[in-house]
């Protein structure tokens, strides 16, 4: 076990803690060396941020083709990291799903990356609202052959993740256990609003943060070329406008602004782990210090950032 300067906690509960950081595979792998790739994967297990996003970007809005996961594979095999010290977290697709079925994608996801199999994985959000139970059962098929560990949703709408966790313990089945949602210093409403809210309160789900830089913005101030996630209520200008802001005040607790945002995340109890993309290994380490600011100054943080929330009238039920 790594040494963590922050304590683990565990998707669910009574599930094994993992750990307070995680690592994307959008953009990241197949912008780096492979050389840098296994540097950042080692180093992210001496850090306690072995906790790695592995999707195949091929569908819908993500047909990309991208092959990221495939060398993330083999950079993870390069590195001789044991499996036992890493959390594999895949992803199904929705875009065409049942026609291209949660077993197809994974078996080719698990392949392609040279897995035989993820601790756990997120549904990726939708267009129209999915068949629900046969998703559940879906889900469920592939954690009783022991392809997967447990599940969570991006994204979903409030409806669709009540009905899931519903459905799941109405039929003894395996529910969602986390939502992987935009969160950071700007974008709270849906992370922090009173249609999740509960469901974190009460611990029927946790938080996985993600797209906490706005895909970089909140990071550097800079527009990436690249793509990034969609911009739910169409605020991204006014977003990058607070950069200044956390610019400032990261100064003043003496870190990055990226590591100021993944502070601010931890700050929030219902956050399980924060999933940021780190292109190089400078980034990885840099991004580490929010784990000591979030542990030892939580409070301040969250305090000092009260004003560069920006998300406040966009819905907080995932409509949009
Ligand atoms: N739920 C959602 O809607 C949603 C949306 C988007 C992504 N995601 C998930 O979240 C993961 C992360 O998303 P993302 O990588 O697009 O966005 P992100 O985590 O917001 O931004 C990552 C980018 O920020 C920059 N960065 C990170 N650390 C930095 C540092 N210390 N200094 C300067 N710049 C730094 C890097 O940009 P450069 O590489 O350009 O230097 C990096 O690629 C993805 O892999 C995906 O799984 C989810």
């Amino acid at each position: 076990m790594p040494e963590s300067t922050y304590p683990r906690k565990p998707l669910h509960a009574g599930g094994e803690p993992v750990p307070a950081l995680a690592l994307g595979s959008w953009n990241t792998w197949d912008r780096m060396t492979p050389e840098e790739a296994v540097a950042v994967i080692r180093r992210a297990v001496d850090l306690d941020a072995g906790f790695f996003d592995v999707a195949y970007y091929n569908m819908g809005p993500h047909a990309e083709n991208s092959k990221t996961d495939i060398l993330f594979g083999q950079a993870l095999r390069a590195s001789g990291v044991d499996r036992a010290d890493v959390v594999l977290c895949g992803k199904l697709w929705l875009w065409d799903w049942p026609n291209q079925g949660f077993r197809a994608q994974l078996l080719e996801s698990l392949e392609r990356a040279g897995l035989d199999r993820f601790d756990t994985l997120v549904v990726g959000d939708y267009l129209h609202a999915p068949d629900m139970p046969r998703l559940v059962s879906d889900v469920n098929a592939l954690i009783a052959d022991g392809l997967v560990g447990s599940w969570g949703i991006n994204n979903w709408r409030i409806e669709q993740t009540r009905d899931a966790i519903a459905e799941a313990e109405r039929r003894g089945l395996a529910g969602p256990v986390f939502a992987q949602l935009k969160y950071g210093i700007a974008r709270r409403s849906m992370a922090e609003g009173d249609a999740y809210g509960p469901l974190f309160a009460e611990g029927a789900l946790t938080l996985q943060a993600s797209d906490v830089f706005e895909g970089g913005i909140l990071a550097t101030g800079r527009m990436p070329d690249r793509k990034i996630g969609a911009d739910v209520g169409g605020i991204r200008e006014q977003i990058a406008a607070i950069y200044p802001d956390v610019e400032r005040i990261a100064r003043e607790f003496g870190v990055t602004p990226a590591a100021l945002g993944i502070a601010f995340c931890l700050t929030n109890p219902a956050t399980a782990n924060v999933l940021f993309g780190a292109s190089r290994l400078e980034q990885l380490e840099q991004n580490h210090a929010a784990l000591a600011l979030a542990r030892d100054r939580g409070d301040e943080v969250r305090a000092a950032l009260a004003g560069c929330w920006v998300d406040r009238e966009v819905r907080s039920d995932g409509v949009w």
